[in-house]
């Protein structure tokens, strides 16, 4: 049994294929955490969570007889705030006497076969036979607050997930101060705090420090994710690197804010808060009323950092991504922004469509500038009506068109904005996010809208479908521009009033959800100002997320490279971008190659050299798209490592075939000329296209091969494609 309750001990053991988590109940029904990391088969933990202590500063509870037993040292697996427990607190509600004191204590537990859906949220999902289960039942006995804490193993892969659902089980009002998803218990603080923080065009870069005694956290209050830092963090043994070493990632299933925090103790222990940021949260929770948080989902690998790229990578990939698209072959796009952005008409979009189709591309995206009187950045969210002095005759004659050449068609929307010079911003003023009294701050000349409202939510739904209803529209690009401040809501009560931050989220994914149902072949692509709102919340929706506006080639390495640490390659969206030289060309199609593959760019102003490399492009993607997409990631040589040259490669799980990439950064002659490959099999012949060689997968991965004869000059690239030689 994956999660097993070993009675006498009062043990609880829950173990996926390679990893084992365990907790107990302890005398006055605390839960203590024992272990977390590599697969054990011991039940036995006796005298494992003493520790030494000085009996004044560090209170005990009445009720347990072991009077070296504190709350405040023992490893809690889900502490509250002020009842003994000095450390970051996992929970803390305001009750009916105003005071915030929590103590959950054990009552009760069910183990059940499969993995629950959570209600208004995405989450990870399984067959009922690929996951099991633990739901504990807590309880303040004081003011009848419930924490079920929700626990899930996955039978085949080292990923188990956290939740908690809130309860009020009592007959007053309680306000929920702060509820984190999961808390995770280490005996020590011998780690790496690493982690994704970035900005507009650079996101995604990679930070590892030691941890340090004390809190260190990443969060976003901004009402997304945020370019700013991801939602990932993960714990890394000192000195383990890509292929070796103890390390435990953390990522939490929701695309608004959130807090990771790392609290290291006078004692070198380490705990780990997940979950929705308290710092601008309360939930107002009536009697009987419940409060279901995200999903965090935690990886636990002691084979290093790129085997816990690849853990998330198949979990996203087989237990995330949904519906058609999961399997289904992404089209390749050409989208109208860095090739025309606001100045496009019927006729240049056709002939975009034209040439493109010219070169192989299958769908033509129309990005922003086609609604309300939009012609620049200042005007009409809101208004999703066809602009028809651009698209003359409506879009249904573009559609037709485009169509006609056999391609796709795709267009672009912003559904959670709206501008203050729109024809439903002058309707209802109201619509928009906002507080009384208080001047709205403007971001790219727009507001953000009052997803928390269901009306609202109705008339963008009614305005996308009039369009979807209508016409032929294969794939949306969902775009989110600004961030929230002065964050209220015309509807909500006065006590609500902090609840509008995850209220608009949950309003957002039901919009997205709506969507779906009604159109279930849709690709929906999603974007916030290239990616800040590049989350597993997000994903869960769309299959592909626009990874950064920055499609310079060389500034997009690290950007990928930390996408990558998270997120699999058939997530990230990258497209070629309009490039002054052949080296330019090259290296951006070897760098997007690394995503959900398309260009963005005016074909016209290819020269016929151009378009002949990028016919070369578009075969490369067919021949590698199933490594590409469904292939194991290894990073060999980092960006973040190495300022001179990066490479990786794309490894099929059969292991017979491999896509290696090398970019060349800054020429300088300590790059390295052997290059060793990452997992191949070592008994297998692999012959190299480029080469016409054949070696083993021994040789590649031991002696490495040389390649300073490819192109190594500064923005220059190459690939090599081996397969198996039977
Ligand atoms: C954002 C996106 C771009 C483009 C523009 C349109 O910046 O990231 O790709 O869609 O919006 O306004």
């Amino acid at each position: 049994m994956p999660i097993t309750f070993i009675e006498d001990k009062k043990i609880f053991k829950l173990d996926t294929c390679s990893t084992s988590y365990i907790f107990c109940v302890e005398d006055g029904e605390f839960l203590v955490s024992l272990y977390y990391g590599k697969k054990l088969p011991d039940t036995n933990f006796t005298g494992y969570i003493f520790r030494d202590y000085f009996v004044s500063f560090n209170p005990n509870s009445p009720d347990v007889k072991d009077r070296y037993f504190s709350p405040d040292l023992a490893p809690l697996e889900y502490s509250g705030f002020g009842a003994g427990d000095f450390r970051k607190s996992a929970a803390a509600i305001r009750n009916k006497d105003g005071n915030i004191v929590t103590d959950f204590r054990y009552v009760s537990h069910e183990i059940c076969s499969g993995k629950p859906k959570l209600k208004g949220l995405p989450a990870t999902y399984a067959e009922e036979n690929e996951a099991t289960t633990l739901y504990v039942t807590t309880e303040d006995r004081t003011t009848g607050a419930r924490a079920i804490l929700q626990y899930t193993v996955f039978e085949d892969l080292p990923v188990m997930t956290r939740s908690v659902l809130l309860e009020n089980a009592s007959d007053a009002v309680m306000d929920v101060e702060k509820v984190y998803s999961a808390s995770v218990a280490l005996p020590d603080m011998d780690y790496d705090f690493l982690h994704l923080y970035g900005n507009w065009a650079a996101e995604r870069h990679l930070e590892r420090r030691p941890l340090a005694r004390g809190q260190q956290s990443i969060s976003s209050a901004r009402g997304s994710s945020s370019h700013h830092h991801n939602p990932f963090a993960a714990l890394v043994r000192h000195g383990a690197d890509e292929d070796h070493g103890d390390v435990y990632g953390f990522n939490l299933v929701y695309s608004s804010n959130f807090d990771i925090t790392a609290d290291c103790d006078f004692y070198e222990c380490t705990r780990i808060n997940m979950g929705i940021n308290p710092d601008g949260f309360t939930w107002h929770l009536n009697p009987g009323e419940t409060f279901q948080t995200p999903e965090a989902v935690m990886v636990y690998t002691d084979a290093g950092i790129g085997e816990m790229s690849r853990i998330f990578h198949r979990l996203y990939r087989e237990h995330l991504i949904r519906g058609k698209w999961k399997n289904e072959k992404r089209p390749l796009l050409i989208n109208s922004w860095e090739a025309a952005f606001f100045d496009f008409d019927t006729e240049k979009l056709v002939s975009f469509a034209a040439q493109a189709k010219e070169l192989g591309f299958e769908m033509l995206v129309m990005d922003d500038g086609w609604f309300g009187k939009r012609n620049e950045e200042t005007n009409s969210l809101g208004d999703w009506y066809v602009n028809e002095n651009k698209l003359v005759g409506g879009i249904g004659e573009l559609i037709r068109r485009v169509k006609a050449l056999g391609m796709k068609f795709g267009m672009w929307f912003e559904p959670e904005m709206i501008s203050p010079d729109s024809d439903l911003y002058r309707a209802h003023p109201d619509w928009c996010i906002h507080v009384p009294n208080r001047t709205r701050s403007i971001a790219r000349t727009q507001y953000v809208i009052d997803m928390s409202r269901q009306d609202v939510r109705d008339n963008i739904f009614g305005q996308i479908c009039s369009i979807l209803d209508n016409y032929d529209v294969d794939y949306i690009k969902w775009d989110f521009n600004r961030n929230i401040t002065e964050a209220g809501s015309a509807l909500l009560e006065k006590e609500q009033g902090k609840e509008i931050f995850h209220r608009f989220v949950l309003g957002t994914y039901e919009l997205m959800d709506r969507l779906l149902t009604r159109f279930p072949d849709l690709l929906l692509e999603n974007c916030s100002g290239g990616g800040g709102r590049f989350d597993p919340g997000t994903l869960y929706f769309s299959p592909q997320i626009w990874t950064s506006d920055n499609t310079e080639a060389l500034q997009r390495l690290p950007i990928q490279f930390g996408t990558s640490y998270c997120y699999p390659a058939s997530t990230m969206g990258a497209h070629v971008s309009l490039p002054h030289s052949m080296d330019e060309l090259v290296t951006k199609g070897n760098v997007a190659l690394w995503g959900t593959f398309g260009y963005e760019l005016d074909p016209g102003k290819l020269s016929e050299e151009f378009k002949d490399v990028v016919k070369k492009q578009v075969e490369e993607y067919h021949l590698t798209y199933d490594l590409i997409h469904y292939g194991d990631l290894y990073r060999i040589i980092s960006p973040f490592d190495n300022p001179y040259h990066c490479a990786w490669s794309f490894v099929s799980p059969d292991k017979s075939a491999m896509h290696f990439t090398h970019v060349c950064m800054q020429y300088h002659p300590v790059m390295k000329r052997i290059i060793r490959m990452k997992g191949l099999d070592e008994n297998k012949m692999y012959r190299c296209r480029e080469t016409g060689e054949v070696y083993s997968g021994a040789l590649l991965m031991n002696a490495g091969i040389n390649v300073s004869k490819f192109p190594r000059d500064a923005g220059q690239s190459f690939t090599l494609y081996f397969t198996e030689e039977k």
